[in-house]
This record gives C-alpha cells, sequence and structure tokens, in this order.
C-alpha cells in the first residue's frame, strides 16, 4: 500500500487533460506509442467528437522510481458543470490531485469549484502550468493566481507541455514525492466507493471502485449499501489498458468489479460496496442524483412509439442518470417525459438516440421542476406546464435558485452583470483573482440558465467567460404558465412556465420567432398566446399564394427534383397539428428568443 498513489487531474475543458495523460500513460510504458491512439481516456466517439469527457474511467500505471515500483491510478474526472457530482466521487476516491491550467488562459470557474472540492477533500494539490509551449503563454501571470489560490510556492508549480512532452517525467515524480499514499486497514470490514461504472453490452455493468478499508476476493458475497442489492464478486482487477483481472484486492486499491449486473439503476455513483458476511457502514457522502432539466421527448413519426420506448430503455441501462416516464400530449401524442442533470446531458442524449439507435425525435421545451404549493395546502412537483394546476388553484410557487460562479476579464464585467441582472440574478460578490481576471457570484433562478444563458456568456465575453453553478434551494416567485395557440388550437408542446414579468416580452418574441418558422400554407396561421383565458401577443403567417413548383417554370427537371427533395427532407422534422404543420425547429425556438 506504501507505494500506491491515487490521483486525479482537475482542469478546465481544453486545458489540455487528455493529452497530458496519454503522455503519462505513454511515459510509464502503460500503452506502447503504436497503441497510442489520441486522446485514449474518452472512449465513446460522442466524447472524442465533442472533446468533453464525458464518463469518468480510471487507468493503473507502473512507475519505476528512486529505487522502488508504485503503482499510480489515474482517476479520470467529467470536466462538465452536468456532471459535477461524479466528479465530487473521483475526488473522493483519491489523495492527490493534478491542478492543470492552461497558460495561455488562465483559471476558469470550473476548475476553481473542483479544486474547492479536492481541497475540501484534503488532496494533495500538484500545480501544473500546462501548454507552455504556446507563444502567447504567459507563464509568470498564471502562476501568479495559482499561488494566490492555493498557496503554494512558485516553486512547486510544474511548467509542462502535453503536446511537446515538456514535464512529463517531473510530474509522475511529482505524484510519488507528494501525494501520500492510501491509509486503510486491510483487515478491517470492507468499504470500496463506487466512483463510476460503464455499460458492457456482453458482461454487464464493469463497476469501479477505490477501497478504502478491508479486502475483497474474487467470489465473495458483496452488498451495495445503498441500493441494499448483493451480488457475487465473478471478477475482479485493475485497469489497465485492458482489464486484468485479480484473485485478492487490498485497500488502497483502485480497480473494477463485474457481477453480471444488467441495468444502470442498481449501480450508483456514491455508493460503498462492503461484505454480505461482515459488513462496513457507507462511506459518507452518498447523494442519489437528481435530474435538474426536464423535458419531453417524441418520436417524430407516431407509430415508432414503441422504437423509442426501446431505444429509452436501452439508454438508460447505460445512463443511470437518464430518467424518464410515459407523456402524453395533445400536440404530440405518445412520448416521454425525460430528467436530465442538465442541458448538455440532454443534447448528449437526443444525439445517441439519433445516432445509436437511428430515431428521430422532438425535444420540447426545457423546464425545471417547481414546487407549486396549492390553495389546498399541497405540494405539487411541476416540472412539465402540463402539470400546472389552474391559476385559482396555487397559493404559490417556489423555483430553485443557484449560485453562479462567473470569472472573466475584467473589461466584460459590465455586459455580464447586465446579462444576469436581465436573467432576474442578484449581484452577491465580486473579487478580483488578478488585476485583469475577476470572478462574480450571482444568485440566479435554475430556470434562466437553462436556456441560452451560457451562449450568450460566451458570446459577450468573447468566448473568455466560464461558468459553475451550484444549486442553493427554492424560493418563491410569480411564475405562470403561458400557452400558444395556433389557429386556435393550444399547442400543449410550445407551452412554457415563465415569469409574470417576462411572460409579455416572452410571448411577444415567441410569436414572432414562429412566425418566421412556421412554413406558409394554403390557409393563414394565427399565432397566439396566452395567460389563462387572456390573449398577450399574436401574430399572422399569411396564406401561401403561389405553387413552389410555378417557380420552376416548368423547364428544369433536375432543379424541380431537387426542390420537391428539399421539401421532403424538411418534412422529415414537421408535426402536424390539428391542420398546422410545425417543424421542428419550432419547438426549440423558445430556447433562441432574442
Ligand atoms: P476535454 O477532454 O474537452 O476536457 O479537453 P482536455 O482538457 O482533455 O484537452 P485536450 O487534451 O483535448 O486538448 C485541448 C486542445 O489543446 C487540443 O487542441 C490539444 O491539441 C491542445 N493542447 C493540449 N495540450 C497542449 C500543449 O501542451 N500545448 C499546446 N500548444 N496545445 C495543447
Amino acid at each position: 500500500m506504501k507505494n500506491i498513489r491515487n490521483f486525479c487531474i482537475i482542469a478546465h475543458i481544453d486545458h489540455g487533460k487528455s493529452t497530458l495523460a496519454d503522455r503519462l500513460l505513454e511515459f510509464t510504458s502503460t500503452v506502447a506509442e503504436r497503441e497510442m491512439q489520441n486522446q485514449l481516456l474518452d472512449n465513446m466517439d460522442l466524447e472524442r467528437e465533442r472533446g468533453i469527457t464525458i464518463k469518468s474511467h480510471a487507468i493503473q500505471m507502473n512507475y519505476h522510481y528512486k529505487g522502488e515500483d508504485y503503482v499510480l491510478n489515474l482517476i479520470d474526472t467529467p470536466g462538465h458543470v452536468d456532471f459535477s457530482y461524479e466528479v465530487s466521487r473521483s475526488i473522493a476516491a483519491c489523495e492527490g490531485a493534478l491542478l492543470i491550467v492552461d497558460s495561455s488562459q488562465g483559471i476558469e470557474a470550473q476548475t476553481i469549484s473542483n479544486l474547492y472540492l479536492a481541497i475540501g477533500n484534503d488532496l494533495e494539490i500538484i500545480p501544473v502550468l500546462n501548454k507552455i509551449d504556446l507563444p502567447h503563454a504567459m507563464p509568470e501571470e498564471v502562476s501568479d493566481q495559482i499561488i494566490e489560490l492555493i498557496g503554494c510556492d512558485s516553486d512547486d508549480i510544474i511548467h509542462a507541455s502535453g503536446k511537446a512532452g515538456i514535464g512529463i517525467e517531473e510530474i509522475l515524480n511529482a505524484i510519488c514525492d507528494r501525494i501520500p499514499a492510501p491509509k486503510g486497514d486491510p483487515e478491517a470490514p470492507l468499504q470500496a466507493l463506487i466512483f463510476d461504472s460503464v455499460f458492457n453490452s456482453y458482461r454487464g455493468i464493469e463497476v469501479y471502485f477505490r477501497i478504502f478499508n478491508g479486502t475483497l476476493k474474487k467470489g465473495e458475497k458483496v452488498k451495495f449499501i445503498n441500493t441494499g442489492k448483493t451480488y457475487e464478486a465473478d471478477e475482479i482487477g485493475v485497469l489497465k489498458l485492458n482489464q486484468e483481472p485479480r484473485q485478492v484486492m487490498g485497500a488502497g486499491n483502485v480497480g473494477y468489479l463485474i457481477s453480471g449486473i444488467k441495468n444502470a439503476k442498481e449501480v450508483k455513483v456514491g455508493d460503498t460496496i462492503t461484505h454480505v458476511d461482515r459488513p462496513a457502514l457507507g462511506i459518507q457522502g452518498f447523494e442519489d442524483v437528481k435530474p435538474m432539466v426536464f423535458a419531453g421527448i417524441y418520436p417524430v413519426e407516431t407509430s415508432e412509439y414503441e422504437e423509442l420506448r426501446g431505444a429509452m430503455e436501452k439508454l438508460q441501462l447505460n445512463d443511470a442518470s437518464l430518467v424518464w416516464e410515459p407523456e402524453t400530449s395533445a400536440a404530440l401524442g405518445f412520448g416521454f417525459r425525460c430528467g436530465f442533470l442538465g442541458m448538455l446531458h440532454m443534447e448528449i442524449v437526443q444525439e445517441r438516440l439519433e445516432r445509436e439507435f437511428d430515431m428521430t425525435v422532438i425535444t420540447t421545451v426545457p423546464s425545471v421542476q417547481f414546487h407549486v404549493h396549492t390553495t389546498k395546502g399541497q405540494l405539487l412537483k411541476v416540472s412539465a406546464p402540463s402539470e400546472m394546476p389552474e391559476p385559482n388553484y396555487i397559493d404559490h410557487v417556489e423555483e430553485p435558485f443557484i449560485k453562479a460562479q462567473i470569472i472573466s476579464k475584467s473589461e466584460f464585467v459590465g455586459p455580464i452583470i447586465t446579462l444576469c441582472m436581465d436573467k432576474r440574478g442578484i449581484l452577491k460578490n465580486q473579487t478580483y483573482l488578478t488585476s485583469d481576471r475577476v470572478e462574480l457570484s450571482f444568485e440566479m433562478p435554475l430556470a434562466e440558465i437553462v436556456f441560452d444563458f451560457f451562449d450568450k456568456l460566451k458570446t459577450i465575453s468573447r468566448g473568455y467567460a466560464s461558468l459553475d453553478y451550484e444549486l442553493i434551494g427554492f424560493k418563491q416567485s410569480n411564475m405562470v404558465k403561458l400557452d400558444v395557440m395556433l389557429n386556435g388550437e393550444p399547442v400543449d408542446a410550445l407551452s412554457a412556465i415563465v415569469h409574470r414579468d417576462k411572460a409579455y416580452d416572452w410571448g411577444k418574441r415567441l410569436c414572432e420567432k414562429l412566425r418566421e418558422l412556421l412554413p406558409r400554407q394554403m390557409f393563414e396561421i394565427a399565432i397566439q398566446a396566452a395567460i389563462g383565458q387572456k390573449i398577450i401577443a399574436r401574430e399572422t403567417v399569411k396564406a401561401l399564394r403561389k405553387n413552389v413548383l410555378a417557380k420552376c417554370y416548368g423547364g428544369d427537371i433536375s432543379r424541380k427534383r431537387k426542390l420537391l427533395e428539399k421539401q421532403k427532407k424538411g418534412k422529415k422534422r414537421m408535426r402536424q397539428v390539428g391542420n398546422v404543420e410545425i417543424p421542428q425547429e419550432a419547438f426549440l425556438a423558445v430556447l433562441k428568443l432574442d
């Protein structure tokens, strides 16, 4: 145990975590160079394309240093705020962390919050100034930021470049020298923290764990404390490039467990594995992750409902944080109400449905979960406009609030404050990290950042601002349900729950947007927005006069075909509501209201 080192990497997206991790694997000959694909740690295609590590993984390296053999376990952490609970469990499984900061960018909000998490867990922090090969690197300035933040010495900061292969050996040596060996009693009752799991369609779920106390042997009967389920440890082992089975694993170790578990729901990150015979207490800090954002997912073709259900069931097998239940919409028919960890998670689910299952789906307006207190003293949890009771049954509504931390260059502070106030935010704190980097802290409704907040923040700060947030609780707000009608027919999928002060503006802009997006048809379409019985905005899509084909003068046949094909393609994502055809973009129009 004295030569085991468990560490994770804390870095902002794009600061070079994957590239650097690859170098560590290469240097320790964990992978031969020819096996080296770029960015080995990101497994899924989607991850590679988006450049975001979505699911955390672990990999073990062997390293010889000062005459001793070390086992280094790198536990990978996801880099997006939607997955912050997973990050917190990865951190809890380690004794140390590499803090990687891009020397041309400086520290970002997400990094700071994860860093605090690591410091709170008593992790030894090894600061790494990365990408020092870049001509516009600012090593001194960024070093100062790091020193101020963690109170280290400038000598403690390792200058590195994953790309150019600088500082790699120094990092490995520092991991051995500075990070403490794990503590724990191999004789005590078994306590192993589940920090991740991966779905394998042949072998069932692979559970990744870190043993804090006790010893686990192949074939033993184990229990997951929070789910209460018991299994046999069919296979245990360590994670190298491939899995290497072991007979016995003791305290301090990191590894995988395979027990033929088929459903991801049974494996909860943060749960504790113990023995059935000699159980221990659960490791503290377990949290059941709760979805924050809700939306309906519907098949474009109503006949594909069963197929979509099959796809959702399969997706859920390897994504335990996705929750859903059947839902019906007057406009869209049969579909599913889904809960996601955040907007990125929602996009990923939609994309996976399309890529892996070849489904074309319509996603409705995302919503947060409101607490509606009725006049009869009940508490309703409402995450879809259709669940909102009639106004006269509502006593008051509470909505989730977050603490948002934004880090930006000081020149953008003005526009950022304006944006946040426009989103009903209250500025709580403003700190200068360096002369030109500011940390702003706001209290804001979660509902306001669910939409286009992040995009807007990036735009006004020319990509410089970074955001992190955490839920702080529920507060009373004056929320109303806004309905949309097309030719007098309510389109439930376009309804939204919005703040009363913003309802008029919202309704007006939504109607305008829909007017742009709805294709003209043979008749006039009236678009109306209403709160209860009261119409608050109206737009009209004029009837189509000419046949589109008339434009082709009957002459150019290939052009005509092209036009028809274009129309057919456009149809793919259309939905007929009453007598009006609505394209998918319309359902998401609310997201892009400007
Ligand atoms: P996520 O997986 O999205 O969290 O990103 P990451 O932090 O793993 O960053 P990644 O390693 O994918 O690198 C991001 C970009 O920076 C890529 O375009 C890399 O080629 C580039 N990059 C990484 N390390 C270095 C470096 O040391 N120097 C330079 N110049 N570029 C680097």
